[in-house]
């Protein structure tokens, strides 16, 4: 099926996993790097937000819009087209050698179209994408938004308050939370194995948030924060992820509109939400009107490299939730906390204590007992999301 699909020979799922880990363990560096290094001139997380939601909005429109040309009018159309008319560009994705197994199961919507009907096409196609933007059922994607908008602001202000690596550790927690909102939401039921890696996983975070909310950091400067605030804001983070991963891929999964259909409508969705606190927050206060609309306000460079890793990190998620699973995805993220460890070790001069490195072998040991597929999954396992 679809999971199939391939780019240069690499199975899409592969790709989008080890991007995602790649990006994990980049998004925590350029984040805690964009707070700290410039606390004189500090942007608006939430302007980052609201940028970053703005140029997913974007990139998805543009992507939906070019696949409702290869979906729909080329598959009705090639056939009688004449020599008169040069055949059209593909889009992006379709310029890449992707091979789908599903050509036939692509949606035809029958159209009558006559060629000289040519010139509109560009206005039938945006017709077709409205409609299926707004369709009746897109008010299902205000959850994850408004949840996604939440956590996205809340990462900021963990990565304002904790080091890269603990940051990364804490957020690990987003597997138990993913878990239950599975477990709750989905049905699905976990072995024991399981249950019992998530709770090594939970007691790995807190040996982790132990020592280091005993041992402040060594240095004052750029390693100030608040690690209570920190912890918090991570915990409550997970708790958002949690729920909105797992209701985004109820949305997605449970119909077969388009993933970049479903990514508009998220998108749309979540500027209500990301708006708000640009216009009303506290960073907000006592600057006008167009101060606060100008998101890009105190961006140095690693503020604009962390919205453009944020827009990969969206765009990748959606498609790891599409072609794998939520455990797939949770591996990818452990490996991004050894990257990320080791960068903070050259970067940062973070202090690898006993504890966190206790913690944070007891973290990913846990993870790895429970991505290790169960004897009936790895004998059914043929890329069809299990679990
Ligand atoms: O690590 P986690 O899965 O919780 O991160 C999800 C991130 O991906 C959020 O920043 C969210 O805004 C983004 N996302 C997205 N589009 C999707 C799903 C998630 O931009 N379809």
């Amino acid at each position: 099926p679809e999971s199939s699909q391939r780019v240069y020979g690499i199975p899409l799922k592969y790709l989008s996993l080890v991007t995602l880990a790649v990006q994990n363990a980049s998004l925590s560096i350029l984040m805690r790097y964009s707070r700290v290094s410039d606390p004189e001139h500090s942007y608006n997380p939430a302007s980052a937000v609201l940028l970053t939601e703005i140029l997913k909005a974007s990139i998805s429109l543009y992507t939906a819009y070019k696949r409702t040309d290869d979906n729909t009018l080329n598959t009705n159309r090639e056939d009688h087209l004449s020599p008169l008319f040069p055949k059209k560009k593909k889009s992006f994705l379709g310029n890449l050698p992707v091979k789908s197994s599903s050509n036939s199961n692509k949606r035809r919507i029958s159209l009558s179209l006559k060629d000289d009907l040519r010139p509109s096409e560009t206005k039938l196609k945006a017709k077709i994408l409205a409609a299926q933007v707004f369709s009746r059922d897109s008010w299902k994607l205000s959850i994850p938004a408004i949840l996604y908008v939440i956590q996205n602001n809340l990462a900021f202000v963990a990565a304002s308050n904790l080091e890269v690596a603990t940051f990364q550790v804490a957020y690990q927690m987003k597997i138990l939370t993913t878990a239950l909102f599975s477990v709750l939401l989905l049905g699905r039921s976990l072995s024991k194995t399981k249950w019992l890696s998530l709770v090594f996983l939970a007691i790995g975070v807190g040996i982790v948030q132990v020592q280091s909310t005993a041992t402040p950091s060594s240095q004052g400067g750029i390693h100030a924060g608040n690690p209570v605030a920190g912890f918090m804001a991570v915990a409550m983070a997970c708790l958002t992820s949690g729920l909105a991963g797992v209701y985004f891929e109820l949305v997605l999964k449970g119909s077969n509109v388009d993933l970049w259909v479903r990514n508009v409508q998220l998108s749309l969705f979540s500027f209500p939400p990301a708006l708000l606190p640009v216009l009303f927050g506290k960073a907000a206060q006592g600057l006008s009107l167009f101060e606060r609309l100008n998101l890009v306000r105190n961006f140095n460079g690693w503020a604009y490299a962390t919205v453009l890793t944020q827009v990969l990190g969206g765009l990748v998620t959606a498609l790891v939730i599409k072609y794998s699973d939520n455990i797939l995805k949770g591996f990818a993220t452990s490996i991004s906390i050894v990257i990320s460890s080791i960068a903070s070790v050259v970067l940062f001069d973070f202090a690898v204590t006993p504890g966190f490195v206790m913690g944070a072998s007891t973290v990913l040991g846990s993870t790895m007992i429970y991505n290790k597929p169960s004897a009936a999954a790895a004998a059914s396992n043929s890329g069809i999301p299990a679990d």
